[in-house]
């Protein structure tokens, strides 16, 4: 059966780096490319943090590129609360010669897709900055682009506002860009990401699989877990990221509802939330698949199966 080729867009970040794990060890997919955004923590630091990730999992091959490092309108905002003053807290990553690609993450993310046959996906699991920049500089890719499942928005609570969800929120209007593209995407929102809570049991389990990268697994969800307590009170972080890669693997683990979303650009208290018709009551054509549901079981299963196939 042919790989799924996809292009990870991310802001490393906890649950990115487990996103790359599982995108990186599954053999149903391939990476043509990961580019890097200003997210969590500034894009020096998320390019870092990247690139630290990839040589553990010593991922060869792969061009790792740094992208935006601000959002297209706004005032940068960043997640140390949860991520940590590196983006990355709690695991200490030994040095190594891993270099980022000279590239630009918009001018790869171009090239990627103009050389394609339109068979690759965008995983965006940060700000929408480097998609919507890389539609805008190059309008021909659009059409290339097969869907963009993405981690981001909400239909109902917001996490860094009532209403709004961060990757959104940190670059609206690059949000509206890539909502209103015409691409076909499936959305991961926190209404989804919340179901999936990495409890003690999930660590401690992942963690007897005993290979370096179940290390870092544990090392960044121990971290992740006391962050997510102390600002959301949560008794288990919510693993946000890894349910794009887990979709695109198998969808069937879970349940979609075609949505029209549109993302607030005006609200003193709404701005950046994604305004979700979830019962169709505006009648406007749905732009996007958004997740309701999923079978935990199976994606933990799909979880533990990727982290063991690392030596
Ligand atoms: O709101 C959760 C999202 O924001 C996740 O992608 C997390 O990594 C942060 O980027
Ligand atoms: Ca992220």
């Amino acid at each position: 059966m042919a790989k799924e080729k996809v292009i990870l867009d991310m802001d490393p970040g906890h649950d990115d780096a487990v996103a790359m794990m599982m995108a990186a060890s599954h053999p149903s997919l391939e990476i043509k490319a990961i580019t890097v955004v200003a997210g969590n923590q500034t894009l020096e630091k998320t390019v870092r943090n990247a690139l630290n990730v990839a040589s553990v999992l010593n991922l060869k091959g792969v061009p790792i590129a740094a992208g935006m490092s601000r959002p297209m309108v706004r005032e940068q905002v960043i997640a140390d609360d949860i991520h940590g003053e590196t983006g990355l807290d709690g695991p200490v990553f030994e040095e190594h010669d891993l270099q980022r690609d000279p590239r630009h993450g918009v001018d790869l993310i171009i090239e990627t897709l103009l050389a394609s046959d339109g068979d690759v996906s965008i995983l965006p699991t940060g700000p929408l900055t480097n998609v919507a920049m890389a539609m805008r500089k190059d309008p021909r890719i659009v059409s290339k682009i097969k869907r963009i499942v993405l981690m981001g928005g909400s239909y109902q609570l917001g996490n860094v506002t009532p209403a709004a969800e961060f990757n959104i929120y940190a670059d609206p209007e690059a949000a509206h860009v890539v909502f209103s593209s015409g691409v076909p995407i499936v959305m991961m929102g926190l209404d989804l990401t919340r179901q999936v809570r990495c409890t003690r049991q999930v660590i401690d389990r992942m963690g007897a699989i005993g290979n370096r990268v179940s290390k870092l697994f544990v090392d960044l969800m121990e971290f992740f877990s006391k962050t997510q307590e102390e600002v959301f009170g949560w008794d288990a972080p919510p693993l946000h990221d890894p349910t794009t890669v887990a979709y695109v693997i198998d969808p069937s683990i879970f349940v979609t509802k075609p949505m029209r979303v549109d993302v607030e650009l005006r609200g003193d208290h709404t701005y950046g939330r994604t305004c979700c018709d979830y019962f169709g009551v505006t009648k406007r054509e749905p732009n996007a698949e958004v997740a309701t549901t999923l079978d935990l079981d199976r994606f933990w299963d799909l979880l533990e199966d990727c982290l063991r196939r690392y030596s």
